[in-house]
């Protein structure tokens, strides 16, 4: 038995994954690729599960974070201050426009469980013990844990747990009014008068509508219409809903604005970060809110209107270390300036796609594109006998490229400091894979 057969791979059945997959195991990084113990490396096209910004070579980041833990390794913040927590949210609120506080933790599913408890609590410490609800959007995703399945419910992953989960309603995903990237403009609206409808239904019991910010990434790279976000956002404040930003995966950059709700003009009440923040370098989340949100939890102890919520590693001084060194380096090599040519060049190679009769409806934002596999409008779901998801992976594992696809929508998401060459090496594989795959369905 190899020692890696003692690992459980998340979202993996461990039973039958090599007869697909041949074993890996990574051992270093350099640059934007990893290395095996093989001597083999694979070029990171799916940013390290979506956190990689600079790559996996030693930079600030690192050097800072080494004498960070020669300072303290570990101080709480439990009651006491960090200086390295203070330093973070100066920072970090001098880009969350109209959020005031940060509160910590450690992964992007437990700020969503903060986000959804100090709504809840948002409402009961007035003194309303109706508003208990959630409201969410189809396709959302939001993480794994209880109270973020319940708001990104996906029934092919969670249905086992499903009785486990919050009160919720859904209103519908944006995604059917947009193809090739054009909005059509009648559908939008009919999907937003639908949408206000359930709002309004539903506003007595709800405490908060949550949505991803800019797109839904897991939920099939379904990038908004302009102004949908803002107009939910305004929904929201017409029927006393909170509002809740997930930035989780499409902050920071992904999408080529650094905050995506400040791009897009809909401050949230409490918005979510994670990923990409600490460059991957360190688990690391945030949950911000605004003044009005922290004012509803100030009393004395006794009123016992305080958050009741913290994880042991909150506000760690080694993480909160590599996210001010993060920005620092977004800001010192013009990153969003970077993400932004490198978007340019992103929809150039897109444009190798549109011709293979397979692929549909390609849409692109920031460093961020899918389009889905189809033959006669049915998904393909089986490749050379075996999940497209694994085939995708096997294929360009064998390329020296790490790719996944969400089923049958390829996702295109790089590291977002990548250069040209290695850009085009991803988009080289991507092209030659779903070649492949067209060859196998088209005769
Ligand atoms: C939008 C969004 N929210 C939340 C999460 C959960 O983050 P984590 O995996 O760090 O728990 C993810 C993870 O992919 C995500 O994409």
């Amino acid at each position: 038995m190899s020692k890696s057969d003692n690992i459980w791979y998340p979202y993996t059945q461990m039973h039958d994954y090599t007869r697909y997959l041949k074993r890996r195991v990574i051992s270093s990084g350099r640059d934007f690729y990893f290395y095996d113990n093989d001597g083999n490396k694979y070029l990171d096209g799916i940013s390290n599960m979506w956190c990689n910004v600079w790559g996996f070579n030693t930079n600030r980041i690192t050097i800072a974070m080494i004498n960070q833990i020669k300072q303290i390794p570990h101080s709480t913040i439990f009651g006491l201050g960090n200086d390295k927590s203070i330093e973070l949210s100066n920072e970090f609120l001098k880009l969350t426009k109209g959020l005031n506080k940060v509160f910590f933790t450690d992964n992007g599913s437990s700020a969503i469980e903060a986000a959804l408890k100090i709504a809840l609590q948002y409402w009961s410490n007035q003194g309303n013990r109706k508003k208990t609800s959630f409201l969410s959007v189809a396709d959302g995703y939001h993480g794994d844990t209880i109270g973020a399945m319940s708001v990104g419910y996906v029934d092919k992953y969670f249905k086992s747990y499903k009785k486990l989960l919050l009160k919720c309603h859904v209103i519908p995903s944006p995604k059917r009014v947009t193809l090739n990237g054009i909005v059509n403009l009648e559908k939008l609206n009919l999907l937003l008068e639908k949408t206000e409808k359930t709002i309004e239904k539903n506003a007595d019991k709800t405490a908060a509508l949550i949505m991803e910010s800019g797109a839904q990434l897991a939920g099939g790279v379904n990038i908004y219409p302009t102004d949908y976000q803002n107009k939910i956002k305004e929904m929201c404040k017409r029927h006393n809903i909170l509002f809740i930003l997930d930035e989780i995966a499409t902050g920071f950059g992904r999408l080529g604005n650094m905050i995506e709700y400040v791009a897009q003009e809909s401050v949230p009440d409490i918005a979510c970060f994670g990923k990409a923040i600490t460059g991957g370098y360190f688990p690391l989340a945030l949950t911000l809110t605004s003044k009005k949100i922290f004012q509803q939890f100030s009393g004395t102890l006794g009123d016992q209107k305080h958050l009741f919520h913290g994880h042991t590693y909150a506000g760690h001084p080694v993480g909160c270390t590599a996210v001010i060194e993060n920005l620092k380096m977004y800001k010192e090599n013009n990153l969003l300036g970077k993400i932004r040519s490198n978007s340019k060049q992103l929809r150039k190679r897109l444009q190798d796609f549109q011709s293979i009769p397979i692929v549909q409806n390609i849409r692109a934002k920031g460093l961020l594109a899918g389009f889905e596999l189809a033959v006669n409008g049915k998904p393909i779901t089986i490749v050379d006998k075996i999940p497209i998801n694994y085939f995708v992976m096997r294929e360009s594992l064998k390329r020296g490229v790490l790719l996944r696809s969400l089923g049958a929508t390829m996702i295109v998401i790089p590291p977002l400091a990548i250069d040209s060459d290695s850009l085009n090496k991803i988009m080289d594989t991507q092209l030659e894979i779903v070649l492949d795959i067209n060859k196998r369905n088209v005769s």
